[in-house]
């Protein structure tokens, strides 16, 4: 493990890369990686980045965006095989469909898609900043949230605004259901619950936090659940999504108590990435990931979109 971790710092200098890594990346590239980060995060950071390389410990959508962001810059995915459920559950065709039977709608796509379903989207959004942008759109517009069902319901839950969903969803949120919500409360009364929208608790979740006005119950994304475990005096905590974040909680906070909510919510997709494939990938650079410029002109514009709104 050293010696590859060796091996691997001294091609990054001499290719002038940087790693990035999602927080369900496994604990071992979190480790070796500059920079761990949500979806919004990570999207930033390759748009602020010098490097000319960018090796990305995540999935194919999160290399695209970084592509598109940094289209100087070559983008290397060590396993092409990194996909996404949620991602593959709307295509292009299907978007520009839906957008015939709702000319006048302003589109939001979650950053879980692809680039071609980018190109043809108004807004970007991520679990962290889907509630802002849509409260930036006029009230009198009407909205196309996609792809997640459950995000686009917590949505608008919170914003109080009537949207059009699509009915996709993440194969591993959607195993968090009501009934393990309701088991790891019963059995954990004095925990906090950190909830990821895109699980399928999550609207009931919703009711029972403002219903009760119960708030050990609370919506994040990745990283906003790190940030609010890093400055909370609580100490213990059932967190609801996929099992990777664990590993930073616990780095970051020796003294607390972390229990997943479903051991099982793995994403396979985000475990492809071991540090041997990064070797790899950036020994013989590969596999670049480039989105044609057509597309990732008009898919930027997207992304600009929402992070000019936060
Ligand atoms: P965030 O890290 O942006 O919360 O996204 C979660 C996710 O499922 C990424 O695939
Ligand atoms: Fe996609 Fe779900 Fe994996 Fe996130 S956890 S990368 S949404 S399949």
């Amino acid at each position: 493990m050293e010696e590859i971790k060796k091996k691997i710092e001294e091609l990054k200098k001499e290719k002038n890369a940087i790693i990035v890594a999602h927080n369900y990346a496994r604990p071992e590239v979190q480790n070796i990686a500059d920079f761990t980060g949500d979806s919004l995060e990570l999207s930033r950071k390759a748009s602020e980045t010098n490097a000319e390389m960018i090796l990305f410990c995540g999935v194919h959508f999160m290399a695209e965006t970084a592509s598109i962001i940094s289209p100087e810059a070559k983008v290397l995915l060590p396993d092409l095989n990194a996909g996404c459920s949620l991602a593959e559950s709307i295509t292009a065709e299907d978007l520009v469909n839906w957008k015939r039977q709702h000319p006048n709608a302003v589109v939001i796509s979650y950053i879980n898609t692809t680039a071609e379903v980018k190109a043809e989207s108004d807004h970007c959004c991520t679990s962290s900043n889907a509630v802002k942008v849509v409260e930036a759109i006029p009230k009198d517009k009407e909205i196309l949230f996609l792809p997640d069902k459950f995000l686009g319901a917590y949505v608008q839950e919170m914003t109080g605004r009537k949207i059009h969903i699509w009915k996709g969803s993440c194969h591993v949120h959607e195993k968090i259901t009501e009934t393990d919500f309701e088991d790891m409360k019963r059995e954990n009364p004095d925990a906090v619950f950190l909830i990821h929208p895109e699980s399928s608790c999550t609207q009931n979740c919703v009711k029972k936090a403002t219903q009760h006005n119960d708030d050990s119950i609370r919506f994040f994304s990745t990283s906003g659940m790190i940030n609010y475990v890093n400055n909370s005096n609580e100490n213990k905590f059932v967190v609801a999504t996929e099992v990777g974040i664990l590993h930073r909680l616990k780095k970051d906070n020796p003294g607390k108590m972390f229990i997943p909510i479903k051991e099982n919510a793995v994403c396979e997709y985000m475990k492809l990435t071991t540090l041997e494939k990064i070797y790899y990938a950036l020994l013989y650079e590969q596999y670049e990931v480039k989105v044609k410029k057509n597309i990732a002109d008009r898919a930027r514009k997207a992304i600009e979109n929402m992070i000019s709104i936060g």
